[in-house]
């Protein structure tokens, strides 16, 4: 399927044109490629730049040994085993598991507080595999028969498949018995069921949530860049938690794809604000301090989202991934991690929409392809300058982190170009949490 061809390629820079090969057909993709001059080629040719979907990943990497013959000249946009990451399931399995090894090894950020939950690592709501925790989730259940519970299918997107509960009899038939199995038996789809979040942070008295993009080059060492024109998508009706309203999906989902369908959508401006005029907004009605704080966290959850595969993650230097990850905040101005999209949407709703898409890819393939010349994932970790990154700012790069720099130096890499740590506005804060916490 791939090309076997492991002569290196003899080029000359000026007149060599990339190899590109696509299987999405996205407008803002394609203007990317078309913009770079870049050849469009199959997959059965000799690409440099496959942009490819999950899918097609899927099949790639498991033919037999095609992993091994991706060409050092070659770049995928996706991680083999990207589902770790990217499926409900798992990301909440392999968070729980990361958690537990880090307790086990006495690290202080698995610290509880009185009431038993983690006091730094408490990102993401309580959740349970179904059918397979059924029990566990109706003990939790019956602790405090007060609360929503949200069901959502394991592997769908969009929104597709989700319902709320607040009575246990609404989900009997998830009882393990029923299911003659422990895991879910063919045909039938697996699913999770989570804490709703019922004290959203609103605005106009609208739920929203985030939509952050997060560039991972490597998962070891891990390196990650946070894109900056993320943006917030709103509900088109107000938030209420009233039990009528448990199945107004415009009330609870905040996916643009569903949101579209109501006749309150506003076409416009797609119920979307940036996180810029986000940040701006609750500078001015929390204040900045707490605005940081709540950026401060979200790095946080994101880095050590990104931590709990690092371990599971087939780490192939030829592979890249812009995840799309949902957050909600809360009232008290705690972010939630909600799920991580090996997908994010690529079409658009508004011109602004479009414009910051179009940039979303440049910005990556200038990150990925360095100088535009052909990929060599030799030296593909290699730090970008400053201007290379464009939205993008260095998220966490822990080769950096565990080196121990004086604060001249970072200064000085700061103002070379590209090393923005996170939480970059207090990098001594940075530097302190990361010697008790990060490994
Ligand atoms: N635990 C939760 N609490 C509150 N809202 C949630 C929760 N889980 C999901 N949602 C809402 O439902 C939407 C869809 O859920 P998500 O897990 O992102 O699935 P999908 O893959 O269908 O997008 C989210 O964007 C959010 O608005
Ligand atoms: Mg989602």
């Amino acid at each position: 399927m791939l090309s076997g061809n492991l002569q290196p390629y003899t080029y000359t820079p000026s007149t060599y044109r990339l190899k590109y090969c696509c299987d999405l057909d996205k407008d803002v993709l394609s203007s990317n490629f078309e913009k770079r001059g870049w050849t469009n080629v199959n997959q059965d040719e000799d690409w440099n730049f496959y942009w490819a979907s999950v899918f097609t990943v899927k099949t790639l990497f498991n033919s037999l040994e095609c992993h091994y013959r991706l060409n050092d000249y070659q770049v995928i946009n996706h991680f083999p085993n990207h589902y770790e990451l990217t499926r409900k399931d798992l990301m909440v399995k392999n968070i729980k598991r990361y958690r537990k090894e880090l307790a086990k090894e006495g690290n202080p950020i698995t610290e509880r507080d009185e009431n038993g939950a983690f006091k730094y690592l408490d990102f993401i709501p309580a959740t349970y595999m179904m059918p397979v925790d059924y029990n566990l989730f109706a003990e939790d259940f019956k602790r405090d028969p007060n609360t929503t519970w949200i069901m959502k299918p394991s592997a769908k997107a969009q929104g597709k498949g989700i319902f709320l509960i607040n009575k246990i009899s609404q989900i009997k038939k998830w009882t393990k018995d029923k299911w003659s199995g422990i895991s879910a038996p063919l045909g039938r789809e697996g699913y999770v069921i989570s804490k709703y979040i019922d004290n959203p942070l609103l605005i106009g008295g609208k739920k929203f949530d985030l939509r952050i993009y997060i560039l991972v080059t490597s998962y070891r060492p891990l390196k990650c860049y946070w894109y900056r024109l993320g943006f917030a998508r709103f509900c088109t009706v107000k938030y209420t938690s009233s039990a009528n309203d448990i199945d107004n999906m415009f009330v609870h989902l905040t996916n643009v794809s569903y949101q579209k369908q109501s006749d309150d959508y506003n076409s416009i401006h797609g119920g979307k604000w940036t996180i810029e005029n986000l940040k701006l907004y609750l500078e001015s009605t929390r204040g900045k301090e707490i605005t940081d704080k709540l950026f401060d966290d979200i790095a946080w959850i994101i880095v050590h989202s990104l931590k709990a595969v690092s371990s599971v993650i087939v780490n192939d230097k030829h592979c890249f991934e812009c995840y799309g990850y949902d957050i909600i905040i809360d009232d008290n101005m705690k972010p939630w991690l909600i799920e991580v999209n090996a997908s994010p949407s690529l079409s658009s709703t508004t011109s602004s929409d479009r414009i910051m898409k179009f940039k979303l890819i440049s910005d990556i393939i200038n990150i990925v392809i360095p100088n535009g010349e052909i990929p060599d994932v030799r030296n593909y970790n290699k730090q970008p300058s400053r201007e290379a990154l464009g939205n993008f700012d260095l998220l966490y790069d822990e080769e950096l982190a565990t080196q121990e720099l004086p604060d001249d130096e970072f200064k000085r890499q700061k103002i070379k170009g590209g090393i923005v740590p996170i939480i970059s506005k207090n990098i001594k804060d940075f530097k302190a949490k990361q010697s008790v916490t990060w490994r």
